[in-house]
């Protein structure tokens, strides 16, 4: 399926339909990954460590082959036709991947010859991947002078030098501090505003899924359990949530289990018509309603008609880590269920 129900002659930038992909015959990293990525799009892949993100980025960047199941890069399949692929995208990958002991614009040098940029386009692929990356004033200085963030642009830098239709980053801010990470995205940013380069990174900063991509897909156990914009994945968990937490002292902390919300409470709590779900989470009660208002007497109600106090209440909004916890946490529980 190159051309998606209702974009007629529109190839995706990435799709892959029932890929897995299994280590060693006994780990199975991806178990039916099906994915589609809109050209010019930045989509964020958010999943616990383990989950299957670097896989699925090696298959996508044609490094390894998946067990089964296809995938594409604009239309070409990245098994069959990799060298294709490979002229296609650029690629950063997890660990530092520069050399130390020479300057930024001899890296470049070096990767537009891995890459086989023509000879005559070399000195301008690279001119223009440093400016892309804001390296002017570091480019002659030996990368081991750079801060951490510096040397991710220039991983960055590097991989422009194809002049990439996709972008595939793993974890681009990993380790780096707030300014550098912002940094590195207000590069990226201006970068692609001028060239609609369509970017794929995995990461585990839900910040800046939230404030950097147009889609984002979350793999748990090498499965994708949820997919959207951030705006339709904060929706997803419905309204507010309402939260209760206990003061450890109270006795009734002392006769109700470690986390000081007895379970039978919580299960009425969940029950109720106006509450989609809840979790507890060590002293705190979590309870996912569509309108707060309506919904917190009658949960206050249920908590004390079963002995069940609480010293503080505040409502909130769901944000991009909620809905992580929810789709790929380990500790939620619920109607709903984990989806992993
Ligand atoms: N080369 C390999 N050989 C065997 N098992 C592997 C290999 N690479 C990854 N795995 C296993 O596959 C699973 C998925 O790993 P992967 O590196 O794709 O996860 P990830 O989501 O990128 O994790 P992280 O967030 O820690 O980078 C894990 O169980 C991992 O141990
Ligand atoms: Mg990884």
């Amino acid at each position: 399926m190159l051309s998606p129900a209702g974009v007629p002659g529109m190839t995706l930038a990435i799709e892959t339909s029932g890929l897995t992909k299994t280590y060693n015959r006994r780990t199975r990293a991806l178990d039916g990954v099906d994915l589609q990525v809109w050209p010019g799009e930045v989509f964020a892949f958010l999943g616990p460590n383990g989950s299957g993100k670097t896989t699925l980025m090696r298959i996508l960047t044609t490094q390894f082959r998946p067990t089964s199941g296809e995938a594409r890069a604009f239309g070409t399949d990245v098994v069959r036709r990799g060298s294709e692929v490979r002229r296609m995208i650029g690629y950063v990958p997890q660990e530092t991947s520069v050399w130390l002991d020479i300057t930024g614009r001899e890296n470049l040098l070096i990767y537009s010859k891995v890459y086989a940029v023509p000879k005559d386009r070399r000195k301008g692929s690279i001119e223009d991947a440093i400016q892309a990356m804001g390296l002017e004033e570091v480019a002659d200085r030996m990368v081991n002078t750079y801060s951490g963030g510096t040397i991710r642009r220039l991983e960055i830098a590097a991989a422009l030098l194809v002049k990439p239709k996709i972008l595939f980053l793993d974890e681009p801010t990993i380790g780096l501090d707030p300014s550098a990470r912002k940094a590195v995205w207000e590069s990226l940013t201006a970068f692609k505003g001028e060239c609609g380069t369509t970017v794929f990174f995995n990461t585990h900063y839900m910040d800046e899924a939230d404030h950097y991509s147009d889609e984002i897909a979350i793999i748990n156990r090498g499965r994708i359990v949820k997919s959207g914009t951030a705006r339709e994945l904060k929706r997803s968990l419905n309204g507010e949530i309402l939260r209760f937490s206990r003061n450890h002292k109270q006795e009734h902390y002392q006769t109700h289990g470690q986390n000081g919300f007895d379970e039978y409470a919580v299960k009425k709590v969940r029950e109720l018509d106006l509450v989609r779900d809840a979790a507890v989470s060590g002293s705190l009660l979590e309870v996912y309603v569509d309108d707060g208002e309506r919904a917190l007497p009658l949960v206050v109600e249920a908590l004390w008609s079963e002995g069940v106090t609480f010293d503080r209440i505040s409502t909130a909004r769901p944000t991009l880590d909620d809905v992580f916890l929810r789709y790929a946490g380990s500790c939620r529980s619920g109607r709903g269920g984990d989806g992993g």
